[in-house]
């Protein structure tokens, strides 16, 4: 066996990331609940991971013992407001409680503002269909700052707007009022011109903060090379789910298979790009899709699927979708905020996890600036409409009696976060199958 150790640069942030409806349990007073309780959701939300109840300090005890230095967590907006006129001071005390346990912990912590859940009161003015939640959200990210800028610098505005507009008001997996292209394309407007508000207002109040957002990013290949059709097919979706942000923030023109929207405000807000990677999708012409504008995603059978088939586990995926983002914003920081695979019994994980590092190795190794690596996720979480039937956590949690339960991934991850590196050692023992890929002869 090849003895070698991929190692990573000094001072990488190596960590796990976790939304807040996901782990808190009992959120009550947002869009997500309510759509929970009218039975659109595989399962309810419940306790959750009991966060709210305080379990997020043996959690992030777990995180701060098997060698991570960084927590990515998210702050629920219906919480901190429960009504437009009013600001719970208790439950903005909580999340202060929260980045200052972290920071004690030795976990950089970085604040997510908004990742997929609303307010009730916001929703049921139809969310961010229109410009009503601009202002709202530009004071409530100035509370939120000046309250945790003694122990955070590093924000993400906002999660994944794509996939809170496509899924919502495209595919209508998620909460909302009404649906159609035309609306998630304002959606998707008007959530860009709430990050380039939080992005300004963030600096006045710490000007030495580092502001980004949450891109999921999907690399994309046509499924027959030969066919025009499938190629047209594969760009109309690349450009549709990924290119609405990244374009604005490069031009001030947010573009889609829609047409070009003005948002000049949101050019150049970004001081690195959060990049959350999960799969590549393949792509081809579908006359019976008229819903995807005639394009069909899709993983081939041939591939190495997750326990729910919802994810395929192509680890290049990764290094591509680094290389993207180097080639579109040269020398801009990279984070990985996202990456990680459901899989209750943990037999694809490690080798998930090691094919992901061993990319990101690759990519690091071209010097392209990407600072950091966070795990999807600690402990299983809510999965949103699929419920608890997928399992992305590194501990998995029995979710009547809130017991943790250590999997095999937690120890492979620990040994990559203390080495800062991964090493043929750890692949041989973890995840035998893939040492030929990662650590040739
Ligand atoms: C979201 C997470 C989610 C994960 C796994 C990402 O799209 O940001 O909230 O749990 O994917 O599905």
């Amino acid at each position: 066996m090849p003895k070698a150790t991929y190692h990573f640069p000094k001072g990488f942030l190596w960590g796990t990331a976790t939304a807040s409806h996901q782990v808190e349990g009992n959120n009550t007073n947002n869009n997500w609940y309510r759509w929970e309780q009218e039975g659109n959701t595989a399962h309810k939300s419940g306790l959750a991971c009991d966060w709210w109840g305080g379990r997020w300090k043996e959690d992030m005890d777990r995180a701060a013992e098997t060698g991570q230095n960084t927590h990515r967590f998210s702050i629920e907006w219906s919480r901190v407001q429960p009504t437009p006129d009013r600001w719970d001071e208790d439950a903005i005390d909580r999340y202060r409680a929260m980045a200052r346990g972290m920071t004690e912990r030795g976990l950089m912590p970085m604040v997510t503002l908004h990742h997929f859940t609303d307010p009730l009161w916001l929703f049921e003015k139809n969310a961010w269909e229109t410009d009503y939640p601009l202002a709202y959200f530009e004071k409530y990210v100035r509370k939120m700052v000046e309250a945790l800028k003694e122990y955070v610098s590093t924000w993400v505005t906002i999660n994944e707007p794509n996939v809170y507009s496509l899924s919502g008001y495209v595919a209508g997996d998620f909460p909302t009022a009404h649906k159609g292209l035309n609306v998630a394309s304002r959606v998707m407007a008007n959530l860009l011109r709430g990050h380039a508000l939080a992005y300004r207002n963030i600096h006045q109040i710490q000007r030495e903060a580092r502001v980004g957002y949450a891109l999921h990013y999907r690399p994309m290949v046509a499924a027959r090379s030969w066919f025009p059709l499938d190629a047209l097919m594969r760009n109309i979706q690349y450009n549709g789910i990924n290119m609405a942000f990244p374009s604005a923030i490069s031009t001030g023109a947010m573009k889609s298979p829609l047409g070009s929207v003005s948002v000049p405000e949101a050019k150049g807000t970004q001081d690195f790009l959060g990049l959350n990677y999960y799969s590549v999708d393949t792509v081809k012409f579908d006359l019976l899709n008229i819903k995807e504008l005639f394009g069909k995603r899709y993983y081939p059978a041939n591939s190495d699927f997750s326990a729910t088939k919802f994810i395929a586990n192509i680890p290049h995926g990764l290094y591509d979708s680094v290389k993207w983002a180097t080639s579109t914003y040269p020398s801009l920081p990279i984070l990985i905020t996202e990456n990680g695979v459901e899989d209750h019994e943990d037999k694809m994980r490690p080798r998930y996890i090691a094919g992901h590092i061993h990319q990101l190795w690759r990519a690091v190794n071209f010097n392209w600036p990407v600072k950091g690596y966070y795990h999807w996720s600690l402990v299983d979480n809510f999965e949103w409409e699929r419920g608890w039937t997928q399992r992305f956590g590194l501990w998995g949690l029995d979710t009547e009696t809130q017991v943790r339960i250590r999997r095999p991934s937690v120890d492979l991850y620990a040994e990559i976060c203390r080495e800062n590196g991964l090493s043929s050692e750890m692949v041989s023992k973890y995840c035998p199958e893939v040492l030929a890929d990662i650590f040739p002869e």
